[in-house]
């Protein structure tokens, strides 16, 4: 709606995790250098927590984009709230297996554990690699579920880990796991991910809007300051902050977008 006004090829704010907008601050840049680690050096499983909307899913996608489809075979959970049995037979699914039974009541969790060690093995003949990531991962409450992760993590040939996995979550995630302390134990790598500060705030928003190609400043400086101060430098909020402004300073019609246009759009949001 606003884009040609703001001479833009598309909407810089969209609230989806596509990396082609990803914003390297430096905690990013770490936390994305972490995982790729854990996957790359088969460390077994890694942790990735922070508040909502400061960029886990994001650098998952980024992580994925990294990862050649030729060598990885890839399962990614976004909807942990399964029970035991459902999530091994997702992630057997996800992994390739074919004619899974539909009835819980057909199932076994260990009937999944063999499947899946059995695929885990196959990928690794192949020189396959085996990459499990569980997105939201702080909404599994039962601790049947943590413990078949463990289960599979189990899963090693003499020299190494046949499966990597991932955990990513809000920060309460990192309290839910301390419950399996077998599964803490084979953690290799963990990283929490903070909000941006205010230099990192304004980087983003300029790098948002250079890839949607503005590269004429649509914000003035109080007005960057202001996104700041009301997005407390939650990418997710911001997004949602600017979008708005970009529509409110189109409805009208200002050169560029100031505090008191962020104020009103964020009063709009009512956050
Ligand atoms: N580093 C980044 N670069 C570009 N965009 C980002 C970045 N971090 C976050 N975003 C934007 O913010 C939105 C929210 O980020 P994301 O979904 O990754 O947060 P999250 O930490 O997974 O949140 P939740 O805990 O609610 O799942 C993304 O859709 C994306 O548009
Ligand atoms: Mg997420």
């Amino acid at each position: 709606m606003y884009e040609e006004y703001w001479g833009l090829k598309e909407k810089p704010f969209e609230n989806t995790p596509d990396p082609k907008f990803l914003y390297l601050s430096k905690q990013h840049e770490e936390g994305l250098s972490r995982l790729l680690y854990v996957v790359k050096e088969r460390k077994g499983a890694g942790i990735l927590t922070g508040v909502f909307g400061c960029g886990k899913t994001v650098l998952a996608q980024a992580l994925l984009k990294e990862l050649s489809e030729n060598i990885y075979r890839i399962a990614l959970i976004n909807n942990p709230h399964l029970k035991a049995i459902e999530l091994l037979r997702a992630i057997g699914r996800q992994l390739g297996a074919e004619d899974l039974p539909q009835r819980i009541t057909e199932m076994s969790a260990d009937f999944f554990l063999e499947l899946i060690e059995g695929i885990l093995l196959n990928n690794t003949k192949d020189g396959k690699e085996t990459l499990l990531i569980i997105d939201e991962a702080h909404i599994i409450k039962d601790e049947e579920v943590l413990e078949e992760l463990r289960l599979l993590l189990n899963f090693q040939s003499e020299k190494r880990f046949l499966l990597t996995l991932l955990l990513l979550g809000q920060p309460e995630l990192s309290k839910r796991i301390q419950k399996n302390k077998q599964l803490v134990q084979r953690i290799a790598m963990g990283f929490h991910l903070t909000p941006l500060n205010k230099k990192e705030t304004k980087n983003y928003i300029i790098h948002r809007l250079n890839v949607a190609q503005r590269p004429k400043p649509v914000f003035s400086e109080d007005g960057l300051n202001s996104i700041y101060e009301n997005s407390g430098g939650i990418p997710r909020r911001i997004n949602q902050i600017c979008d708005i402004g970009l529509l409110t300073g189109f409805s009208k019609k200002v050169e560029r977008i100031d505090k008191k246009i962020i104020q009103e759009s964020v009063d709009s949001l009512g956050i």
